[in-house]
């Protein structure tokens, strides 16, 4: 029996990376998928009603649930996998990368959360998962707004599952966090380095597990949260960071 038979899932960020990976996955576990991106182009190849959902606009989301309902009847599941990683100082990060980093990865999630919440709970609840970060546990010298981006991530996840525990709603929330995933945009972060070899090598050095993660890893995270395995599992943050973050 595949593991998600009869979901329908949203899931943003399909386009690239780890939303890309966590689409096929699902499609191969027998969900229905409405997989979403900035970057329509990017979505070709995948099953189910590909959509561009901006998920900063509020009004993507409005649309992209109305669309989903209209052609499935509802949404049983959500991936909030859409990011962007810029990375500075404190000293460094200027207004204006602050709020874009805000704005797609702390208030894209907000706004996902609250439409599926709106939603969900409406056609028998569901399930969300929110894509944070190791960088959401633990602090970067060098990521001052993609930490605080995350951090919020981590604590608007467990207010949601809350909220909805307590109002019966039948919906989980639970956020995963990935460390150095190879992904474009890590792959893009590396690229951007004076040595991209040496940095390359210091990300595996510092991952316990002795080597850098992939999309698929954090995908298979994803789909048991997703699934009703994880029926008891809500507020919850999973690292899957090689070990990154249990030192
Ligand atoms: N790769 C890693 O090492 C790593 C580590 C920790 C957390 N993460 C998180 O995982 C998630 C996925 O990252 P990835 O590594 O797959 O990156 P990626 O760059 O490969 O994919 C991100 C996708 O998000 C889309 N996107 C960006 N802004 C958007 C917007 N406003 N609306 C809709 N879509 C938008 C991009 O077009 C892209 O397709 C992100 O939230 C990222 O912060 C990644």
């Amino acid at each position: 029996m595949p593991r998600l038979a009869g979901k329908i899932a949203l899931i943003t960020g399909a386009a690239s990376g780890i939303g890309r990976a966590t689409a096929e996955l699902f499609a191969s576990e027998g969900a229905q998928l409405v997989p979403s991106d900035l970057d329509e182009a990017g979505l070709q190849g995948l099953s189910g009603l590909a959509r561009r959902l901006d998920v900063t606009s509020e009004a993507d989301w409005a649309e992209a649930f109305a669309a989903a309902r209209a052609a499935f009847g509802r949404v049983d599941i959500l991936v909030n996998a859409a990011g962007i990683g810029e990375g500075s100082s404190i000293e460094e990060t200027t207004l204006a990368s602050w709020r874009r980093v805000m704005a797609v990865n702390a208030e894209g999630t907000f706004l996902g959360c609250r439409e599926a919440v709106r939603a969900m709970k409406e056609t028998g609840g569901g399930a969300i998962v929110n894509i944070s970060s190791a960088a959401g546990l633990v602090g970067d010298p060098k990521l001052a707004a993609y930490c605080a981006s995350k951090g919020a991530v981590r604590l608007l996840t467990k207010s949601v599952a809350l909220h909805c525990a307590r109002a019966g709603y039948n919906i989980r929330c639970n956020s995963v966090h990935p460390s150095f995933a190879e992904t474009p945009m890590l792959t893009r972060m590396i690229a951007r380095a004076a040595n991209p070899e040496k940095v390359r090598a210091g990300l595996i050095r510092a991952t316990p597990i002795g080597r850098l993660g992939s999309a698929g890893d954090i995908a298979a995270a994803i789909l048991y949260l997703a699934s009703d395995e994880a029926a008891f599992v809500t507020g919850a943050e999973l690292a899957v960071d090689g070990g990154l973050t249990a030192a």
